[in-house]
């Protein structure tokens, strides 16, 4: 859906827009409009309520639109100005609602803006003011402060999102591309947003919870106008890493793989191993299509034991590390399926953990991490979301 912001003071509108569509605090959305946008001009009042009219269609959490509509109010009177028919409505609306009860399931949208037309490259926008830029937002319903981690957007699937939109469209054009742990589908209805200078073949979202993949496919459905391209071509389907341990495990309709992404699933121990197990016999479940599976990997369909016992199999080729994103085209060229995976650094034993899992010869996995590349790459960043110095990129792929 778009939103039209003014040319002149584009720059600090996008900032008040991205902030708000993603829950970010009231404060600090309440210290951008005092910086550059004529706060609290009558316009500037009523381009406010054009954001808002979005969110009438994509609620914000009640408890946070709540905060922000008495902010803005407050922050008016106390600098002396006028509140506006429009915002006025809304203050007495929200304030006179009683507050939803603690427990209860915040069921709300976090949205994220993009630029459009949708052929503008990331790295030129915006683009020079003219008189209303157009950016296009795509919410998410997802379930706030509720303990199902796939109800909720993550920084490692924004981060993850944020380096597809900024890599080449080769990348992805006439590519399967199947997502672990997708949650709610963030990164493929941005992407496609994203992406309409290339057209995957598939984008195939996994999860192993059959709530979380009803919410996916309601964001895809809500995102559908804005994904005319892709039409017909997301999927969703259960993939459980539980239940992998062969490569006659992985579901026939991932067996296709040309590029799989996992974002925030390495979140603890217990799921490490069966995420990378599961990673190994889908890229050879996929490689195996255009050549017979190496018998070192797999012997009746089991993954093996390495006998190489090299501690570490960090991979250092290819060597060439470029700005414009097409290291992970030429890995993808050289290694067949590639994975890219982020995560986020939380605790030091879960992180030890990966690491060494990540370095070990069991997965029969080459490891590469492009962390410094990934951050470069996605530098002024595109999406709104804090912490991104604790997000790890890590590129995979088939060590045989
Ligand atoms: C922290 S969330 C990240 C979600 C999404 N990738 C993102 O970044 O927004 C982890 C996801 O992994 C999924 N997950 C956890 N264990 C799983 C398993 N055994 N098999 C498949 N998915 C699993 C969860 O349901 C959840 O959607």
């Amino acid at each position: 859906m778009l939103i039209s912001l003014p040319g002149p003071n584009f720059t600090a509108w996008s900032k008040v827009v991205k902030s708000i569509l993603s829950h970010s605090p009231v404060i600090s959305v309440i210290d951008q409009l005092h910086e550059g946008v004529n706060w609290p001009s009558e316009e500037s009042q009523q381009i406010l309520n054009n954001i808002m009219v979005y969110c009438d269609t994509f609620p914000l959490s009640a408890i946070y639109y709540r905060k922000l509509m008495k902010a803005c109010s407050e922050d008016i009177e106390t600098l002396g100005g006028d509140i506006e028919d429009c915002l006025m409505e809304r203050v007495v609306e929200a304030c006179s609602c009683p507050p939803p009860a603690a427990d209860a399931h915040d069921v709300c949208h976090f949205s994220y803006v993009v630029p459009f037309p949708l052929h503008v490259p990331v790295a030129a926008w915006p683009q020079p003011a003219e008189e209303q830029v157009q950016v296009a937002a795509i919410p998410l319903r997802v379930l706030r402060d509720h303990n199902l981690v796939g109800m909720k957007t993550w920084e490692a699937g924004l981060c993850l999102t944020e380096m597809c939109l900024a890599s080449p469209p080769e990348l992805f054009t006439g590519k399967c591309i199947v997502e672990l742990g997708a949650g709610i589908g963030s990164t493929a209805c941005i992407l496609s947003q994203g992406l309409a200078r290339a057209v995957p073949q598939s984008i195939i979202l996994t999860d192993f919870n059959e709530l979380v993949l009803e919410n996916a496919d309601h964001n895809i459905k809500i995102n559908e106008s804005s994904h005319e391209h892709v039409a017909g071509r997301i999927h969703t389907t259960v993939c459980d890493w539980r239940d992998v341990n062969t490569v006659e495990d992985v579901p026939v309709s991932m067996r296709h793989a040309d590029l799989i992404l996992a974002a925030d699933c390495t979140y603890s121990e217990d799921i490490i191993d069966h995420l990378l197990r599961t990673m190994t016999c889908l890229v050879a479940a996929s490689k195996a299509r255009v050549s017979s599976v190496s018998p070192s990997v797999f012997q009746n369909g089991k993954i093996l034991e390495s006998d190489t016992k090299s501690a570490d199999r960090e991979d250092t080729e290819p060597k060439k590390v470029d700005e414009d994103g097409s290291l992970l085209v030429e890995l993808g060229r050289q290694f067949g399926p590639i994975i890219i995976l982020t995560c986020t650094e939380r605790s030091v034993e879960t992180w030890q953990y990966l690491n060494r899992a990540l370095k070990s010869s069991t997965f029969q996995l080459r490891c590469r991490d492009i962390t410094q590349w990934a951050r470069k790459l996605c530098k002024g960043g595109i999406l709104q979301f804090e912490n991104r110095d604790r997000v790890h990129t890590f590129c995979l792929y088939s060590a045989n």
